[in-house]
């Protein structure tokens, strides 16, 4: 059983489906943390982010694994403090636009769920990897609720950014995330859709498990 939870940057995604895929006693999958691990290997090999053809030769020899854990390697080595820094959150979302890198992340995260019970949290999850999910969510929040939540939890890691300048970043993620030619964000037509302004984490994660389970009992799961 596959379960998708799509929307914007900073709305919670992660945190929802970690919590969701615990409570269901099943895997997680990060998605975002793919694109970015995949930005962070394009930096660091010098290539520009805007350089399609040279960022898919890079993918050839990319080694990226997911470990147990939402451990994420990148060539063997555990990346997931490098790739939350503002530098590969910029790139990810610029490289994020390319076919190759899509196709390339799709494929390996058919293939991760491929005869598993899974949450996966992305952009695209729900529209394009798992168009026959058995759930899907679209969640979504005020811009500036996710600003605000995004600067909290960036203080609780001693990093310090005004509200302006992480709503600015934040709208100029979002009009690429929406606006790209391929898998654009966008809910599936069959998606449940949550608005989690108002809502806490726990309202948020309460209400997708009672609607899976709603759902696997209807279909006799
Ligand atoms: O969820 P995140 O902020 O970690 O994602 C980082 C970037 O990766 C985001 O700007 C868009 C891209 N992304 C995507 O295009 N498709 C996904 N399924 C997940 C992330």
């Amino acid at each position: 059983m596959i379960v998708t939870i799509d929307g914007p940057a900073g709305v919670g995604k992660s945190s929802a489906a970690r919590a969701l895929a615990v409570r269901l006693g099943v895997e997680f999958l990060d998605t975002g943390a793919m694109y970015r691990a995949v930005a962070l290997a394009v930096l660091r090999a010098g290539v520009s982010t805007t350089d399609e053809p040279h960022v898919a030769e890079l993918l050839e020899g990319l080694r990226l694994e997911m470990a147990p854990g939402g451990r994420v390697l990148l060539n063997g080595e555990e990346v997931n403090g490098q790739i939350r820094t503002p530098e590969v959150t910029a790139a990810s979302s610029v490289v994020a636009e390319f076919g190759p890198v899509r196709a390339f992340l799709a494929a390996r995260q058919r293939k991760i769920a491929e005869g598993r019970h899974m949450v996966c949290e992305g952009r695209d999850q729900g529209t394009v990897v798992f168009p026959n999910a058995a759930c899907k969510f679209f969640l979504t929040a005020a811009p500036e609720e996710r600003a605000r939540r995004r600067q909290v939890e960036l203080a609780a890691r001693g990093v310090c950014v005004d509200l302006a300048t992480l709503l600015a970043q934040q709208a100029e993620r979002d009009e690429r995330d929406a606006n790209r030619a391929i898998a654009p964000l966008r809910p599936a037509e069959d998606s449940v859709r949550i608005d989690s302004t108002r809502l806490t984490k726990e309202q948020v994660v309460e209400q997708m498990e009672d609607e899976v389970r709603r759902r696997a009992k209807a279909s006799g799961r």
